[in-house]
């Protein structure tokens, strides 16, 4: 599958526009100074973005990411800017035409962004892989992905890798696409579905259970849509399954516990993260309102306390004292819309 895979980002397909679903599309509000930063990315990198999702977290400044599957370099030229001349972005991708754009490009976005020197690097490797890369243990800040797990054969190996490479602390923020059950091997083999970023798609409690295992003790949801199929041949064969793109941010975190408890503590937000000084959503389920006392689960303290967000939040309490489950939050089937059967959601791209 790697190799029709290779063969469709490759050769296949020559841009956004040959896509015949609607799956590797960004269908999402894009905050103002990230629109400005897309402004900025050249065009034949901008043609041959295939991503699902908006894969910036906040506080980037000076940070170390690597893009797993960074195809022509979309996302990976946007982080550079948020990074900073002071930051490093590396993008891995098994794809020559896909690097080789990617590449072309970097001295373009280097003056563009007014930078002395590259801070973005690409390098050809499976995301399954990166230690024959080099990469070292506890060595990035952040990974990104944007809509390539799914194309993975060995979605743990990628999984336990991102963990491997993460500082402790960090986080793994992407998206992709997953489905509401488990797709058959006969959906899974055929190239178009698969390269569309469709059959190839975890079913969501699959995920759940796959990213426990390898240590990212409490996904959280960040954001999530239906997705559309868009193609009525492709749909026909498939419009029983429910798609869903969405994006989960993922700590390397140990000892978090399986489910959000209450210690009775909270959190007060500064203001202080550049562009979201009035709230933040931090995951679907907290949106945390600057200047205000918010009861968060021992889990959550520890996602804020314990990464590059703690100055940004004042603390207050222990994990001393346990009142029982944290009430309200954690809903056992992640995306809210899973019945939709809506087919208008609109295309993207
Ligand atoms: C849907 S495209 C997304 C590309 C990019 N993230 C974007 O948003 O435009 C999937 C990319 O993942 C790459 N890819 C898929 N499986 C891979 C693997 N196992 N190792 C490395 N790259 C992979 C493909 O070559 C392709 O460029």
């Amino acid at each position: 599958m790697k190799d029709a895979v290779k063969e469709y980002y490759g050769k296949v397909l020559q841009g956004t526009k040959d896509l015949k679903t609607d799956a590797c599309c960004t269908d999402t509000e894009i905050p103002g100074f990230i629109k400005q930063g897309l402004c900025r990315i050249h065009a034949e990198v901008a043609g041959r973005y295939y991503g699902c999702g908006l894969v910036m977290p906040e506080l980037l400044q000076g940070m170390r990411i690597l893009d797993l599957g960074c195809g022509a370099g979309r996302d990976c030229f946007l982080l550079s800017q948020l990074v900073g001349e002071e930051g490093y972005v590396l993008g891995v991708d098994m794809t020559d035409e896909q690097l080789a754009v990617a590449n072309r490009h970097i001295d373009y976005h280097t003056k563009q962004f007014g930078f002395s020197r590259p801070n973005v690097e690409f390098r050809k490797g499976y995301i399954e892989q990166l230690n024959e890369l080099g990469l070292a243990d506890n060595s990035f800040d952040i990974i990104i992905s944007n809509c390539v797990i799914n194309l993975s054969p060995d979605k743990e190996a990628v999984l336990r890798e991102a963990y491997r490479i993460l500082k402790p602390g960090g986080e793994l923020y992407f998206s992709d696409v997953y489905s509401d059950r488990r797709i058959s091997k006969e959906l899974a083999a055929d190239p178009v579905l698969f390269g569309e970023c469709l059959s190839g798609a975890l079913y969501w409690n699959d995920f759940h259970n796959l990213a426990k295992q390898v240590g990212f003790l409490d996904p959280r949801l960040v954001e999530d849509r239906p997705l559309t199929i868009g193609n009525d041949e492709l749909a026909k064969r498939i419009d029983y399954i429910h798609f869903f793109s969405a994006t989960y941010r993922l700590f390397k975190l140990p000892g978090l516990e399986p489910h959000c408890e209450d210690y009775g503590q909270a959190v007060i937000y500064k203001g202080t993260i550049p562009h979201y000084e009035r709230q933040l959503q931090f995951d679907k389920q907290n949106l945390i309102q600057a200047g205000t006392t918010f009861p968060v689960s021992g889990n959550t303290f520890r996602m804020l306390s314990e990464t590059r967000f703690a100055a940004h939040f004042e603390f207050f309490g222990a994990d001393d004292t346990h009142y029982g489950i944290f009430k309200g939050k954690g809903a056992a089937i992640p995306f809210d819309k899973r019945a939709s059967n809506d087919k208008s959601g609109g295309a993207c791209c």
